[in-house]
């Protein structure tokens, strides 16, 4: 009796190992897939009449994007911005990255671009930054490391800030200084952990990265499993949060899962960010 029950118990549990086995591995390549994604964002302000849009750019990393980096400036060009912002995280190191190079050069030619650094380029010590921002400049990228420029596109007018992180408190002092409340301000600081500090500053939209995402997404139980500066289960991984009259924008960045580390990005695909800021 005991030999005859347990042949469809078996045969029940072959069926089921192997249907998840299947599943799991022609899973694979629809949960890691790394393609390039863009994402649409809309924040509307009373502080402005027409619109402007921001071309978001976090954490390359130095990742390729096709022949001459055209897999992102096509994208970019394409949604046509009126300037394009680099959240951090450009370069994985030092400078001297050619794909970061190339694609600020390219970029630059066509649009305002904007950049403030993230925690990578100052991976290995604080001249690199330096260098990285010195020469940043002489492309004629406008780094924002506690500086702020007026952005006029299509009759309208944005005020850019941009910072190193809020432990750069001299930088940020003089941002906030610089918010002007009957104009829109757009702060880039590429952690997203901070904004509840920021949130109460006068900054209308914040821009982060930093996170990717979390690496591994389980829609929609888990929206990121670690972030450096969140640890594990973060809050702030993708797409927009608000506090405080204030709104922040986290991308999941464009770097793809490096060789050197074992855990891949799922159900997280790389991820440029098109904003249009429209007037009420
Ligand atoms: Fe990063």
């Amino acid at each position: 009796m005991q030999s005859s029950n347990k042949t469809p118990m078996t045969r029940k549990k072959f069926i089921l190992i192997s249907a998840l086995l299947s599943a799991f591995i022609i899973g694979i390549p629809f949960a890691c897939n790394e393609t390039l994604s863009v994402s649409d964002c809309t924040v509307t302000t009373d502080k402005m009449n027409g619109s402007i849009k921001l071309a978001f750019v976090s954490d390359v990393h130095n990742t390729p994007y096709g022949r001459n980096m055209n897999g992102l400036v096509n994208k970019i060009k394409k949604f046509d911005p009126d300037a394009v912002i680099f959240g951090g995280d450009l370069f994985d190191n030092e400078w001297g990255e050619p794909n970061s190079i190339l694609l600020t050069e390219r970029l630059v030619k066509l649009y305002p671009c904007f950049y403030s650094l993230g925690n990578h380029e100052f991976h290995k010590y604080d001249a690199g930054a330096d260098l990285i921002k010195s020469n940043m400049r002489a492309i004629g990228v406008h780094v924002l490391d506690g500086r702020t420029f007026d952005l006029y596109a299509n009759g309208s007018t944005v005020r850019i800030h941009g910072i190193d992180g809020v432990s750069s408190a001299d930088q940020l002092k003089n941002c906030r200084s610089l918010t002007a409340p009957d104009m829109f301000n757009i702060l880039i600081n590429h952690y997203p952990e901070e904004f509840p500090m920021l949130s109460e500053m006068g900054f209308d939209l914040v821009l982060s990265g930093h996170a990717h995402g979390g690496q591994i997404r389980i829609p929609p139980f888990i929206k990121g499993l670690f972030s450096p500066g969140q640890g594990f289960f973060p809050k702030y991984t993708s797409g927009e949060y608000f506090s405080h009259g204030s709104e922040l924008i986290v991308s999941r960045g464009l770097q793809r899962s490096p060789r050197d580390l074992l855990i891949p990005r799922v159900f997280n695909r790389p991820e440029l960010v098109f904003i249009t800021i429209k007037g009420k």
